[in-house]
C-alpha cells in the first residue's frame, strides 16, 4: 500500500477528504494507494511512491520532464490525476534499466553527449520509449516530432535526437532486424 502525506491546508478534518483507492503496476510491481481525487499523477509518483527520476518542470503542460508511460503511451504526468491510472499500467525512468545493464536509449545518450544539465533527460527517454516501441525505423524528422512536446534549454536538441537513432539501431541489432 502506498501512502502519501497530504499538506493540512484548510479546516477539514480528516473524515472530510474525500479518498479513492486504486491499484495500478508501475515498472511491473503491483501497488494499491489511497488518494484523493484531485492529487496529480506526478505527485503520486514522485511523493507516494519515491520515483524522483520523473521531474517537474513546469507544472503546466509545457515542458515535458514529467513524461511517463501509461499502458505504453507518453503522458504529461502534472497533466493526469493519479485516479485515472486505476487499473493501468505505469512505466518510469526507473523501470529502463535491468538490475545489470542500461536501457539501450540510456546508452544513447550516453554514446552521443544527449544530456548536459540533465532535467529534462527522463522525459526524453519516456517519450523516445514510446516512439521506439511503435516505429523501430524511426527517420530524424519521427524522433524531432515524437520530441516536440519536450522542451530542453540546454542541448539544442541534435545530439537527443542522434542518440535515440542510436538506441533504435541498438534495439533493432538486438532484435536481429
Ligand atoms: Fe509536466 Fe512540465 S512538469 S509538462
Ligand atoms: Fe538540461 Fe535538457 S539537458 S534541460
Amino acid at each position: 500500500m502506498t501512502t502519501i502525506v497530504y499538506e493540512d491546508h484548510d479546516d477539514q478534518s480528516a473524515d472530510e477528504i474525500p479518498v479513492r483507492r486504486i491499484k495500478f503496476t508501475v515498472n511491473g510491481e503491483k501497488k494499491i494507494a489511497e488518494v484523493e481525487p484531485r492529487l496529480l499523477l506526478a505527485h503520486l509518483i514522485r511523493r507516494g511512491l519515491g520515483l524522483t527520476g520523473t521531474h517537474m518542470g513546469c507544472d503546466t503542460t509545457n515542458c515535458g520532464a514529467c513524461t511517463v508511460l501509461v499502458d505504453g503511451r507518453p503522458v504529461k504526468s502534472c497533466t493526469m490525476l493519479a485516479v485515472q491510472v486505476d487499473g493501468r499500467e505505469i512505466s518510469t525512468v526507473e523501470g529502463l534499466a535491468s538490475a545489470s545493464e542500461l536501457h539501450p536509449l540510456q546508452e544513447g545518450f550516453k554514446e552521443e553527449h544527449g544530456l548536459q544539465c540533465g532535467f529534462c533527460t527522463p522525459g526524453m527517454m519516456m517519450a523516445a520509449k514510446a516512439l521506439l516501441e511503435e516505429n523501430p525505423h524511426p527517420t530524424e524528422e519521427d524522433v524531432r516530432w515524437a520530441l516536440s512536446g519536450n522542451l530542453c534549454r540546454c542541448t539544442g536538441y541534435q545530439n537527443i535526437v542522434k542518440s535515440v537513432l542510436w538506441a533504435a539501431a541498438k534495439l533493432r541489432s538486438e532484435s536481429g532486424s
